[in-house]
């Protein structure tokens, strides 16, 4: 994947790398130098929405940024932590439930074999898919519903990353891992969550470990928030 393009300047390369990887990432202590790679050589301005004028500074900063249709690009030094408990390998195929701008997406492609990602709308679904393909990325597949569902084409997943904080965890994601899969999930009220990973053993057990608070969005669907309470 050409995660980096002709339109890249040196300047955003810059505060890529430092600003953001260096001073937020690596200072919290994110280790993986797969990770690291991965964004610094995605371009996170890429996926704000368009400004007048030039790039948008909160592209670096250290902070969740709307996207538009109420929902947000996750703070970089979350997207570095969740993607590191993943440990994907090469040959992984992913699941990314809560595609928004395609940033995190971009970050699995650039790491995994395979990434299927879904998201409830079809708006930001369309602008992420045009965003990857601008970027020539093109191991990902774009789906459109309701993630809590999983993605039953293409299971079992032997990652599954979701993106929007779930009341409690869905019972179709679980059953959509692989033997050695791992599922990180934000669980808890609308307002503040645990970052739950949870794996499932050769042997079919399934354990659950709680990584950090963290507040996401809800995830909205038959196996998350009412559409009507979130
Ligand atoms: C925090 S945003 C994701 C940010 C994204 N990872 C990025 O890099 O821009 C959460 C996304 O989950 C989506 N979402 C919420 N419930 C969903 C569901 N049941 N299925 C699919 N997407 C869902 C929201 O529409 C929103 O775009």
């Amino acid at each position: 994947m050409s995660a980096t393009s002709d339109r890249d300047t040196p300047d955003f390369d810059r505060l890529r790398r430092e600003q953001m990887v260096r001073e937020q990432v690596e200072r919290r202590g994110v280790r993986d130098d797969r990770v690291l790679d991965a964004m610094r050589a995605v371009p996170r301005e890429r996926f704000l929405p368009k400004r007048r004028g030039g790039s948008d500074p909160r592209a670096w900063a250290d902070a969740a940024v709307p996207i538009g249709r109420g929902q947000t690009l996750s703070q970089p030094y979350m997207v570095a932590r969740m993607t590191e408990a993943l440990a994907l390998r090469d040959e992984d195929r992913v699941l990314e439930i809560g595609t928004g701008s395609g940033y995190q997406t971009a970050v699995l492609a650039f790491l995994a074999r395979e990434v299927c990602t879904i998201e409830r709308d079809p708006v930001l679904s369309e602008e992420a898919r045009q965003r990857l393909h601008a970027l020539g990325v093109e191991n990902v597949r774009f789906e459109v519903g309701d993630g809590t569902l999983g993605v039953s084409e293409g299971a079992p997943w032997d990652a599954i990353l979701v993106t929007a904080g779930a009341p409690s965890l869905p019972l179709p994601l679980v059953a959509q891992l692989a033997p050695g899969g791992r599922l990180l999930i934000p669980v808890g009220t609308r307002e503040l969550q645990d970052l739950q990973l949870v794996t499932l053993d050769e042997e079919g057990e399934l354990r659950t470990r709680t990584l950090l608070a963290c507040r996401f969005v809800p995830l909205v669907g038959e196996h998350g928030w009412s559409r009507f309470n979130a």
